[in-house]
């Protein structure tokens, strides 16, 4: 099939590279001429593990070109909007005007009987908002909420194996024209066995804000959990692997530390309990705020922890920050956990160097005025204090007794919980979890 993919970020990138593989012929478009030129020589303008070689793979066909000029969606049948929908400035609520500017731009190429497939996460009430506009321009062309929940890091995977498929069509029926398509689209993956719902617009929207505020939930529920541990001298680690044993519960998204961030969960619960306020359902969602309360309390415990295991003042400390992404295998800095304790502690007195393997670029343009240093070992020389922030493999494997004789102090804040306590405390270090003894 012919397809084309407007917004080239995270997702979008990821989705035409991997239609292309399920075998279509696709043009990625985006505003960015920067973005397009990388894309275009089959080179990742973000670090997404298994991108690159997969862009290699596919142009290497010809069935994937990138492109800034929007009249390239011409002649598609099917056209995906993946663009971003950031956190309106100053307010909780989504911000559509890449959205509603895409969809628009796409109208005067749409031809009947085409589909126009939302995965963008939107406010529930977008989709039948920008189905109404699709129409109007263009009577039999369809559009269709198709959410994605692919993660940073695994993206390729995610896109290629998803755990299922949901299609919001206007009628939420099964015979909708729309199915068809997207079955046509979709058909590796489905006869892969990959489970597909069919529903309606609003059902299909809600899906992904509830499933990214479950996921949220289940992360703000092991961190309030540490905060009682750590009042009563548990162990929050052993208390999540056993909780996670029941089923009903499971051991994922169970992890202790320094709390969600990224470009979407924060963004997402923020912007769904703003729309659960326009339409009269506040109340439902009231939790929501006590699961991002609680996420964002992690950050000032850890400059608590932190100014505790030096002995109680940090100025002029000389700390080094493992970790600038907010997850490993990825060098997104958006609402990064690690990046936004790592400038606290520099407003509080702290020398800073932070590092990682992949994220520092980025994480310069956000915060230029942190010191960065790419080379881990001399990032940890004379340091007074480790906080492991990033829970990158490197940083896991790290020898504690190779380098008690580098730092200044041996003295470690394990922010993600994935150090053996019991080695680095052998070494001879001071070492402190979270929500641990
Ligand atoms: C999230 C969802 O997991 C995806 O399903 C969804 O498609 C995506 O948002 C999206 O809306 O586009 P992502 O933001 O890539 O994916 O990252 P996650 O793996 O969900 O991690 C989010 C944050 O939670 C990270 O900062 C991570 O360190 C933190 N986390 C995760 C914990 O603190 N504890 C855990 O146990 C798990």
């Amino acid at each position: 099939m012919r397809i084309s993919v407007i917004g080239c970020g995270y997702l979008g990138a990821v989705h035409a590279a991997c239609m292309a593989k399920l075998g279509h012929d696709v043009v990625g478009i985006d505003v960015d001429d920067r973005k397009i030129q990388e894309l275009a020589a089959a080179r990742a303008p973000f670090y997404e593990p298994g991108l690159e070689d997969l862009l290699k793979e596919v142009q290497a066909t010809g069935r994937l070109t990138f492109t800034t000029d929007l009249s390239a969606a011409e002649g598609s049948a099917v056209h995906f909007v993946c663009v971003g929908t950031p956190q309106k400035k100053g307010e909780n609520g989504a911000d559509l005007t890449y959205v509603d500017a895409a969809t628009a731009g796409l109208l005067p190429y749409l031809a009947p009987g085409d589909v126009v497939v939302g995965k963008s996460t939107v406010p529930v009430g977008t989709a039948s908002r920008l189905a109404r506009r699709v129409q109007a321009q263009q009577p039999t062309a369809h559009l269709v909420w198709n959410p994605e929940f692919l993660r940073e890091g695994h993206a390729v995977a995610d896109t290629l194996h998803p755990d299922r498929l949901v299609y919001g069509v206007s009628d939420g029926s099964e015979d909708n024209a729309a199915v068809a398509v997207l079955d046509e689209v979709y058909t590796a993956t489905l006869s892969s066995g990959t489970p597909r719902l069919v529903t309606d617009h609003p059902t299909a929207e809600l899906v992904k804000t509830a499933a990214n505020s479950f996921l949220a939930t289940k992360i703000s529920f092991i961190n309030a959990m540490a905060e009682v541990c750590e009042a009563a001298g548990a162990d929050v680690t052993q208390l999540a692997d056993a909780i996670g044993m029941d089923d009903r519960i499971g051991r994922k998204f169970l992890n202790a530390g320094i709390g969600f961030g990224g470009g979407c969960l924060p963004k997402d619960i923020r912007a769904f309990m703003a729309r659960a306020g326009e339409l009269g359902a506040d109340q439902a969602l009231t939790f929501l705020r006590e699961v991002d309360a609680i996420n964002m309390r992690r950050r000032t415990r850890v400059v608590e922890l932190a100014r505790d295991l030096c002995d109680g003042s940090l100025l002029g400390k000389r700390v080094t920050v493992l970790g600038a992404a907010f997850k490993p295998e990825s060098d997104d800095v958006r609402d990064s956990p690690a990046l936004s304790i790592a400038a606290q502690l520099q407003l509080q007195g702290a020398v800073v160097t932070v590092t990682d393997p992949k994220a520092l670029t980025n994480a310069a343009r956000r915060f230029p005025e942190l010191h960065y240093e790419s080379d881990t070992s001399t990032a940890i020389e004379k340091a007074d204090a480790l906080l492991l922030l990033t829970e990158w493999q490197e940083y896991r494997d790290l020898d504690p007794y190779s380098l008690v004789d580098v730092v200044s102090f041996p003295r470690v804040l394990d922010g993600r919980n994935v150090l053996d306590a019991a080695k680095w405390r052998a070494a001879g270090w001071n070492y402190r979890g979270l929500g641990r003894p």
